[in-house]
């Protein structure tokens, strides 16, 4: 019997791995030029399910033997699980992916180093806190907060230099980027902090990766903070498979699917070649037996609710006008003062729920024409509507 992975797994096996020769093989090659003291910048953007995790966990393993590479994912730091990120947990997050590479590389002097560095009286902070299995100091006045800081972002080139005659320089890949607006106010600051200490690191490149549209305001901001890397600065999006991609994979892939001409065609307007939704739905659809058209049409309409599993969530965390932002947009694309006009709230109100609604990747903003940028989102909230004839508005 032949399965897809499921759109959830973050690992994927070279076999299930499929397409993104071009843009593994760019990444690399730049990534590769750290080990002349010359590291990148990447920024990797990509909307939800595009397959920029299972893109970057593979660029892990294959540099791992050449390379120190630590990922990081932003949304799994506990402040952020615990309702919003923090530079602090931001830090710690780092500091844990930082020590868990380097126990992988075995680099035990180090890590033994750091253990008796935050044990002996020398270093002046009053409390050690236990971060993953590591000490590091708690953070109380400003001047430890830099300290910490300071320590943490500095950390990535020390171990290279303790190390470069067994590494060729340090990978950090952070994903789930977007996450770092939860710093509202404080983003600037953060982002030019970071900058200041990371430009000058020699062995050390970074890649960003995130649910942002390229086009997205909070996209351009990030990349315009870290732009002044100049020249060392790139972005890579991950795009949905093409048309013809999707077709070549399921017939590869997945020949017990039998999709007539229209069948497929149906089944790629469904998914949008978003290789989440591509393999969920095409796991579920019936095998050996032809469909067309309207088979695919009815068996998405099935699994919807299925596929929207991971957005119900998500929807349920919106607010009134969030939600009312969206279901504006289901029929048809709106200019800002269109949206204002269709659910009745002035336009100079709305710039807090369409930054979120940006941020978390639900709609995007195209040249002022804003559209959802979720497809299974909106197929869901039609179909709702559909059923009940009425959207699932939160009851408040
Ligand atoms: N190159 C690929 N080949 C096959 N399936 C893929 C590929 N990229 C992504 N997928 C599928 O899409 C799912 C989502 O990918 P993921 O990397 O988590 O997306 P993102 O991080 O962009 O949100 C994966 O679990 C996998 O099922
Ligand atoms: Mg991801």
């Amino acid at each position: 019997m032949d399965n897809l992975p499921w759109g959830t797994d973050s690992e994927l096996t070279n076999n299930q791995f499929y397409n993104r020769k071009e843009d593994l093989e760019s990444i690399k090659s730049l990534l590769n030029t750290t080990s002349m003291g010359s590291p990148p910048t990447i920024i990797m953007p990509g909307i939800r399910g595009v397959g920029k995790t299972v893109l970057l966990k593979k660029i892990k393993k294959e540099l791992e033997s050449d390379y120190m590479v630590s990922y990081v994912d932003l949304t799994q730091s506990y402040s952020y699980q615990s309702g919003k990120l923090t530079e602090i947990g931001i830090m710690h997050q780092f500091y844990k992916s930082w020590m868990k590479s380097a126990k992988e590389k075995g680099f035990n002097t180090l890590i033994n180093s750091i253990k008796k560095k935050f044990s002996t009286k020398k270093y002046k902070i009053s409390q050690i806190i236990d971060i993953g299995g590591y000490p590091i100091p708690i953070t109380e006045s400003e001047e430890d907060y830099e300290k910490l800081l300071n320590f943490v972002l500095d950390f990535p080139q020390k171990i290279y230099n303790e190390y470069s005659n067994e590494i060729k320089g340090v990978i950090i890949i952070i994903d789930e980027f977007q996450a770092i607006k939860d710093l509202d106010k404080d983003l600037d600051g953060f982002l030019w902090f970071f900058r200041s200490i990371i430009q000058n690191q020699k062995n050390v490149a970074y890649v960003f990766s995130g649910s942002l549209n390229s086009k997205d305001i909070v996209f351009e901001k990030i990349a315009s903070q870290m732009g002044a890397f100049g020249g060392r600065m790139l972005t890579i999006e991950i795009n949905p498979f093409s048309k013809k991609t999707v077709y070549n994979y399921l017939n590869e892939k997945l020949p017990s699917l039998k999709l007539k001409k229209d069948g497929f065609e149906r089944f790629y307007n469904c998914t949008n070649g978003i290789p989440h939704y591509v393999n969920t739905f095409a796991n579920l659809l019936p095998k050996n037996k032809v469909l067309n058209n309207q088979d695919v049409k009815n068996e998405f309409k099935k699994i919807i609710p299925i596929l929207a599993d991971h957005l119900k969530y998500q929807w349920a965390t919106l607010n009134l006008t969030e939600q009312k932002i969206i279901v504006s947009l289901v029929n048809k694309p709106l200019k800002r003062k269109e949206i204002s006009e269709s659910i009745n709230i002035p336009s100079s109100s709305l710039s807090k729920s369409l930054n979120k609604l940006q941020n978390i990747s639900v709609i995007k903003n195209d040249k002022g024409i804003y559209s959802i940028s979720e497809p299974i989102l909106k197929a869901w909230l039609k179909e709702e509507y559909g059923n009940r004839g009425t959207y699932p508005y939160r009851i408040i």
